[in-house]
């Protein structure tokens, strides 16, 4: 597929997904959640040695202003559809098998905002602002927001940013818990890249249950202390395992091979 509105660079191991649409903010539209969905669900596989994928903002301004409300006003007819397809790329970046981080520069508002929560991680610049503003356009957060925000935050936290569409500041989103790191501006992305590198020296299969587990249990339909048996279990049958534990014996550095 050839990616418009998203720019990837890929090197040392690790996707640089640039969202871009500067003009518009990077404001998420179709056409960029096709790029984004294709990328999570095969583009990645031509990618030698992968290590993790971090998602910015071109420009300084914003990270991503929103679902482009432009294109919203000839949805409505098949807006459950519409949505839904949304859906599918988010999950797909949620449940990625590597570490996904968002380095979030300026603005993530609504569907940006929910962008950046599908990511694992977030690591927000000193000039990164959050908020859904959605109900100020006589709707709600449509592309998992009003669920992830309320897992990161709390239900009531969630209530009041929700329905007052309160800017939180980046100092603000670190203490909620929202984001990881804040970064002066022009780092997030180097900060986020240090952590998928040092992911990277761990073992892959380990990380890719790890994702599972821990998503798990904000599965309703998943037992996640069942899923994070059957992971262990699995895990303890991988050449990685011995080498693992070999390594730890002979007091040396691990050589895992996700086998
Ligand atoms: N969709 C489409 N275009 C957008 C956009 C969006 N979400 N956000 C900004 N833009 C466009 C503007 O229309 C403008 O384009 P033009 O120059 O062609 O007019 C350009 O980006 C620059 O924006 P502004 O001139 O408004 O810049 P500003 O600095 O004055 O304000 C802002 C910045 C406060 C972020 C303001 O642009 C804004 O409020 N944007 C909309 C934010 C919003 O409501 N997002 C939620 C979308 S709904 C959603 O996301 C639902 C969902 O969950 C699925």
């Amino acid at each position: 597929m050839d990616y418009q509105e998203i720019i990837l660079d890929y090197d040392a191991g690790i996707a640089l997904i640039t969202l871009n649409r500067p003009k518009a903010l990077n404001a998420v539209n179709v056409a960029m959640i096709a790029q984004l969905h294709h990328f999570f669900t095969e583009g990645y596989k031509d990618l030698k040695d992968l290590k993790g994928v971090v998602i910015t903002g071109s420009g300084e301004k914003a990270f991503a202003a929103g679902a482009d409300i432009k294109e919203f006003m000839n949805v409505a007819s098949s807006a459950k559809e519409f949505l839904k397809t949304g859906h599918k790329m988010f999950n797909a970046i949620e449940r990625f098998h590597k570490p996904v981080i968002a380095a979030i520069n300026g603005f993530a508002l609504g569907g940006g905002c929910e962008l950046a929560l599908a990511c694992h991680m977030r690591v927000i610049a000193d000039n990164g602002k959050l908020s859904f503003p959605e109900v100020n356009l006589g709707l709600i957060p449509g592309y998992g927001g009003t669920q992830r925000m309320s897992q990161l935050i709390g239900k009531a936290r969630a209530m009041e940013l929700m329905m007052t569409t309160d800017m939180l500041p980046a100092t603000r989103t670190v203490e909620l818990g929202i984001c990881n790191h804040l970064m002066p501006v022009g780092e997030a992305v180097a900060k986020s890249k240090e952590i998928i590198q040092k992911i990277g020296t761990k073992a892959p299969l380990a990380i890719k249950h790890i994702i599972s587990a821990v998503n798990a249990c904000f599965d309703h339909n998943a037992d996640g202390y069942e899923v994070e048996l059957d992971a262990f279990a699995e895990l303890m049958q991988t050449k990685d395992f011995q080498e693992g534990v070999s390594a730890f014996v002979e007091k040396r550095k691990a050589n895992f091979t996700a086998e």
